[in-house]
């Protein structure tokens, strides 16, 4: 089906629908897996002239096409490119947007890994990375410079949840010729569109949600018309892509993301909500809040909000108690990645890394990824986990 005819169904159909065509696939219902490296051309002139379809494995193949034309629409971009990772991918953004001497502007509430790599790779090139509080809103733009190119944007903020003024401060951005990235992650395309907020390129962990299962490494950009040539060169020139097998578990993912994701937020909501009303929590730190740093801005652009949140828990409790509930969790595992369809509980200190903004919750933080279990089994497992920390209690 085309690109128009497409966009006047509903995203659950739409999911259901693209990057798969069965008159092309002997009428199986799902993209095959191609795997290859070599394309053979017919004749002279069609090598010559390079005439095909696909032309070496690392510029694509029908698998990853697909994959990259579903995220296309399902993003409302101009074009996809994937990666093989989340991290992959925000690198992939960078270098597309950077060159040496350029200066960059990143939240201090960025995923750490994407405060490593400005550290470590793009200060050799020459990058520089000043970091600004998430909630700085259109006084962005008192730090931007001549030489400043990209403005980063990570909404919510990774472990604190603020919500960034994403269209205000795209907006100055495109003022100054600036170039926009979101790690859009924890909403995916389903809860935000970003480029229709005035960002140029859109990276997407796809290990998270797109995955689900907690056994795929995806990760995805997307781009506006103006940026898309520059982000499909960047690709062509690093050629680093995911395993065929891979695009199929992402093309698999996609079918069911809706409706994960949808159930991701009712439960989130839910045990948000319980934890809420337990005496052990000082602070929920859910977008859905409106004591959430920014949650007006999530209400006003977003259109729904994932399973994935964070807690302050009362100050009198202690890293001892903390250890011990997470320790002998029943269900809740402790994990890094998020997006599964399993609970995971991990301990967090914001202010172990952030550099502008002071991270002063309060009392201890855990963030909780609320996976597809039986919620009153979830909440029977943390008041659990609560009895051994208020056990530590003297
Ligand atoms: C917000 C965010 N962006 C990017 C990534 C990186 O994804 P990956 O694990 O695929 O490298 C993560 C992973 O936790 C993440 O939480």
């Amino acid at each position: 089906m085309s690109k128009e005819s497409m966009s006047r169904f509903s995203i659950s159909t739409q999911i259901t629908q693209l990057g798969r065509d069965p008159a092309q696939q002997s009428g199986f219902v799902n993209t095959p897996v191609y795997r290859g490296s070599t394309v053979v051309f017919p004749t002279v002139s069609d090598i010559e002239n390079n005439r095909a379809e696909f032309n070496y494995g690392t510029a694509g193949t029908p698998t990853i096409a697909n994959l990259e034309n579903a995220w296309t629409q399902l993003a409302g971009a101009a074009g996809t490119v994937l990666s093989p990772s989340g991290l992959g991918a925000i690198a992939l953004a960078l270098f597309t947007t950077l060159k040496s001497g350029d200066h960059l502007l990143m939240p201090d509430s960025v995923y750490k890994p994407t405060r490593l790599f400005c550290a470590g790779m793009l200060a050799k090139m020459g990058i520089e990375t000043t970091y600004y509080d998430p909630q700085i809103g259109t006084d962005i733009e008192t730090l931007f410079r001549p030489n400043t190119t990209t403005l980063f944007l990570e909404s919510p903020g990774s472990q604190s949840f603020e919500i960034q003024d994403i269209p205000a401060m795209t907006a100055l951005a495109k003022r100054r010729n600036i170039a926009t990235i979101l790690d859009n992650t924890w909403a995916t395309p389903i809860f935000f569109k970003a480029h229709e907020h005035g960002c140029d390129l859109s990276v997407e962990a796809g290990t998270k949600y797109l995955g689900g299962h907690s056994d795929l490494l995806m990760g995805i950009v997307s781009a506006n018309e103006q940026w898309w040539p520059k982000l499909r060169e960047a690709y062509d020139l690093m050629a680093m892509l995911p395993g065929a097998e891979d695009c199929f578990l992402a093309l698999r993912g996609l079918r069911t993301m809706h409706l994960r994701l949808k159930e991701a937020e009712k439960r989130g909501l839910e045990m948000a909500h319980w934890l809420k009303s337990r005496p052990e929590v000082l602070k929920v730190l859910h977008p859905a809040f409106p004591d959430c740093p920014g949650h007006e801005f999530w209400k006003r652009d977003f259109l729904g909000a994932s399973g994935l949140f964070s807690i302050i828990l009362r100050p009198e409790y202690t890293k001892a108690g903390v250890d011990d509930m997470l320790d002998n969790m029943s269900i809740f595992a402790m994990g890094y990645s998020w997006g599964g369809f399993e609970s995971l509980i991990i301990p967090f200190n914001c202010a172990n890394y952030r550099t502008v903004t002071q991270w002063q919750p309060g009392g201890l933080a855990l963030r909780l990824q609320i996976g597809l279990e039986d919620v009153s089994d979830l909440q029977t497992d943390l008041a659990e986990g609560f009895e051994r920390l208020n056990a530590h209690q003297s």
